[in-house]
């Protein structure tokens, strides 16, 4: 049966493990010049309903290395913007294509997609949930620490896809997680409810020193999500107090790493210091999204 990367919810600890290490050996490869042309001849469709660099980039490149040629269809000059709906979409990539990686606003037309393809589909964001971004932030964790488990990850700002996904991710391999966020900006009541499964491990709270205190990685986003372009100007008022700055790296453990999906609002978000300061984790971070997703596409679309 074909699989998909819908949310890292679908997936258990072992599949997430493997995919890092998947990723740690792609990584690898490519840094010594090995070709690994393991997705000879096959193509990915790559649907973006919304705006990207990195995960366009990465993807398209990622599927290049890998041996295969990825198709860029956007929401604008595609029927998918005309609402071709997913179900017939689905059915029609299935018979051009090997993979579709998406990007869109709705987890259920993703899911949609999913259970009308033939082929693997992988979520390249929707508002709910941003799966391929955590296990390229989980093999960078990793990557520098030498381990995930035991170590506590806070994440800082609105309770959006990034918080959803992070929540999951860090709690399926065994770390502690601490969200801050406004009471009424918390992460979505699935991924609460998930949470309560992993009572000692998880906090949510509004109080931001709290969730940094004692943190080996501490994680921000930006306070308007694409789609919430209109909410930017109250959102500023309403996450003033969500910032990592010098007062929340103090609470976190010293060597603590600072990590952020990008793009970054200095100013908002994160101060312009701290994010100069751990400039080098986070372009490594940006760097992990390839050979993540270099892993996902090779684990889903080899057979
Ligand atoms: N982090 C991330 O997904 O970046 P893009 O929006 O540029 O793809
Ligand atoms: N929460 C952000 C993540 C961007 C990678 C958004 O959805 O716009």
């Amino acid at each position: 049966m074909k699989k998909d990367l819908l949310k890292l919810l679908d997936l258990s600890t072992e599949e997430i493990l493997e995919i890092l290490d998947t990723a740690d050996h792609l990584k690898a490869l490519k840094k010594a010049g090995t070709p690994h042309p393991y997705l000879a001849g096959k193509t990915l469709a790559m649907i973006f309903e919304k705006n990207s660099t990195r995960t366009r980039v990465s993807f398209e490149t990622g599927i290049y290395q890998l041996g295969g040629y990825g198709v860029y269809l956007s929401g604008k000059d595609s029927q998918i913007g005309r609402s071709e709906p997913a179900e017939d979409t689905a059915r029609v990539l299935s018979r051009y294509c090997d993979g579709i990686m998406v990007r869109t606003f709705d987890q259920e037309e993703v899911e949609t997609l999913a259970k009308y393809a033939d082929i693997p589909v992988i979520n390249g964001l929707t508002d709910f949930c941003h799966p391929c971004q955590v296990l390229a932030d989980l093999m960078t964790i990793r990557e520098h620490k030498g381990k995930l488990e035991g170590l506590k990850l806070c994440y800082i700002g609105d309770g959006n896809n990034m918080a959803n996904s992070l929540i999951v991710g860090g709690l399926k391999c065994g770390m502690q997680v601490a969200v801050a966020c406004p009471d009424d900006y918390r992460p979505d009541p699935s991924v609460l409810e998930f949470a309560k499964a992993y009572p000692g491990q998880f906090l949510c709270t509004p109080d931001v020193l709290k969730a940094a205190k004692d943190a080996d990685a501490v994680y921000t986003d930006v306070w308007a999500s694409m789609g919430q372009e209109e909410e930017a100007k109250q959102r500023q008022a309403i996450f003033a107090g969500y910032q990592i700055n010098d007062t929340v790296m103090h609470a976190a453990h010293p060597g603590a790493l600072v990590l952020h999906c990008l793009p970054a609002h200095r100013g908002e978000e994160i101060t312009a210091e701290v994010f100069e300061a751990h400039a080098q984790e986070v372009f490594d971070e940006a760097e992990n999204r390839l050979h993540a997703q270099k892993a996902v596409m090779y684990l889903l679309m080899k057979d």
